[in-house]
């Protein structure tokens, strides 16, 4: 199973509700995950929740609940809002999961029996927000480096994961393999933090401060320190320790792809290829990592104002239309700006008037000729450019989703539907008398339509699902063997229905309304 696909999102914390920051790489494994089962790859896409730690503690201290009844509530909230905006997860795992609980239980009782845990002393520096322990040298003017917060002065006996025996063999295993750590420049950053000495990990809280995280079986006095819990869900979900699970262990687990935000890249790419290799597991394929969403430069999050809610958004313009705005704003591995202008543009510009126009030309224009597709004649060299540009797409746009440009790949397929505009301008179907030359055209646009929007699917699923059934296509099983053009049939029944993206002016109307996303102005535009 050479090709098998396994991509997972970070477990997010749930002291909070998600916002775009947390939607965007939960959609982009989606959009990937999407993309390997149009290809007929076998898929594992895995996403869910950490809930563990002193925030739940506390969020839960709060609103008087147990910390049980609290995540199994924000759990179920999580979930809601992912199966609202189309997620399609194979797996959601939670960190209070008895399967998960019994893979840390066990990984921590191993590398205690094979001393590579051990009990010490730690004097530090702690950042309650980020759940992270930090040494004298790592503050910044006394603050947290990563939030600058203040900072917990804490001295106390705890366990230790002996990381840095792990520090040259890490160097060299990322030298070695170039493709772990992507983009290019974000493995540079982590070698660069590998120059410095590596210390021991500190991964344990005594359970009579923090009570909320997993036991340690050899001394229960203690519970595990957040990502030694957090990091080994991926392992949990892909089946470790489990005798039979459909595709085994042995095959999904070397397959994973971990799509992270850049704030938990050396998480990621430093303490859990070091805990791996002592537990004897092989590495995962690589370690992807994105940029923020920021709101007026700064980076947008739970403990921020002006949040921006991925379920708001989605009421207004719909989860297809988001979904799009935010793998087409993004270029991956950098910062992007959110704004209200650019996704009204985005909407407007891509959405109603490129790819909702072209149907809406086209259904009427079949409908004027009796409403089924007619059979196309001879082509003349307009024909064959725009069939020449759309089946080449489909394997420029695979390509570009392998390198994560998930963007540029949108921007092709919408090149592609504004040269079926385009051509439909130059051929003026409106105007032709000759049957023969105005089947050929329409059969021509209809297709050129056809695999623009197969190649959209894993984007917007439910537009694609519209415009296919409206063009009376059968989408076969997997997608991709109806990416060869000839695809839709004479005769079929195509139908003219409400506009696929309602207007500019309905757009308008909505930003007058008294939007409840904080911190976003409402635009209204002249
Ligand atoms: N629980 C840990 C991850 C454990 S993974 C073994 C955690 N959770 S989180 O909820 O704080 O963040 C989850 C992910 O959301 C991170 O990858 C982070 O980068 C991402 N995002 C949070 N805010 C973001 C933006 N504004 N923009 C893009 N992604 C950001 O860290």
């Amino acid at each position: 199973m050479d090709d098998f696909f396994y991509i997972t999102t970070p477990i997010y914390y749930v002291n909070a509700e998600p916002h775009i920051g947390n939607a965007y790489p939960t959609i982009l494994a989606d959009v990937l995950a999407r993309f390997a089962r149009l290809r007929g790859r076998p898929t594992f896409f895995l996403t869910g929740v950490d809930e563990h730690g002193q925030k739940v503690q506390n969020a839960a201290r709060q609103l008087n609940l147990d910390p049980q009844t609290y995540v199994d509530e924000m759990a179920q909230r999580w979930q809601e809002t992912w199966k609202r905006l189309n997620i399609s997860y194979d797996d959601f795992i939670r960190t209070t999961q008895p399967r998960h609980v019994r893979v840390v239980q066990h990984v921590l009782q191993d590398l205690w029996q094979r001393g590579e845990i051990y009990r010490g002393e730690y004097a530090g520096w702690y950042c309650v927000a980020d759940e992270r322990f930090w040494t004298e040298k790592d503050l910044v003017n006394g603050l947290c480096p990563e939030c600058g917060r203040l900072v917990e002065r804490i001295v106390e006996a705890n366990y230790f994961f002996r990381m840095s025996k792990y520090q040259e063999w890490l160097v060299d295993y990322i030298h070695t393999h170039p493709d772990f750590i992507r983009p290019e420049w974000r493995r540079n950053e982590v070698l660069g933090f590998l120059r410095k000495p590596l210390e021991d990990l500190c991964i344990s809280r005594p359970a009579s401060r923090l009570s909320w995280g997993i036991p340690l079986s050899f001394d229960p006095a203690y519970v595990t320190y957040v990502w030694f819990d957090a990091l080994l869900n991926y392992v949990t979900a892909a089946g470790y320790l489990l005798k039979s699970s459909s595709a085994g262990f042995e095959t999904v687990w070397p397959k994973a792809m971990h799509l992270i935000g850049k704030d938990i890249l050396t998480t990621h790419s430093v303490y859990w290829p070091a805990m791996l290799k002592a537990a004897g597991l092989p590495q995962p394929r690589f370690i992807y990592a994105h940029g923020w969403w920021v709101l007026e430069g700064a980076k947008i999050s739970k403990s921020r104002d002006g949040t921006v809610k991925p379920l708001e958004l989605a009421d207004i313009y719909g989860v297809d239309a988001l979904r799009y705005f935010l793998l087409r704003d993004m270029t991956p591995g950098q910062d992007a700006e959110f704004s209200r202008e650019r996704l009204d543009s985005r909407y407007t510009v891509d959405l109603a008037n490129n790819l909702g126009n072209l149907l809406q030309r086209l259904a009427q224009l079949v409908a004027r000729q009796g409403g089924t597709l007619p059979q196309p004649g001879a082509e003349t060299d307009l024909e064959q450019e725009l069939r020449a540009l759309c089946t080449a797409l489909p394997q420029q746009v695979f390509d570009l989703v392998e390198d994560f440009a998930v963007n540029q790949a949108l921007e092709k397929i919408f090149d592609a539907l504004t040269a079926a505009n385009q051509y439909l301008e130059n051929t003026a179907p409106w105007k032709t008398r000759d049957p023969e030359r105005l089947g050929t055209i329409l059969y021509t646009a209809c297709e050129a339509l056809r695999l623009c929007i197969v190649l959209l699917a894993p984007v917007m699923p439910t537009k694609a699902a519209e415009v296919w059934q409206r063009l009376g296509w059968q989408p076969p099983e997997p997608l991709a063997n109806g990416l060869a053009w000839g695809g839709l049939h004479p005769g079929a029944p195509v139908s003219v229905g409400a506009p696929l993206f309602p207007r500019k002016e309905e757009v308008r109307e909505w930003n007058f309304r008294e939007l409840p996303v904080r911190g976003v102005r409402a635009t209204p535009k002249n």
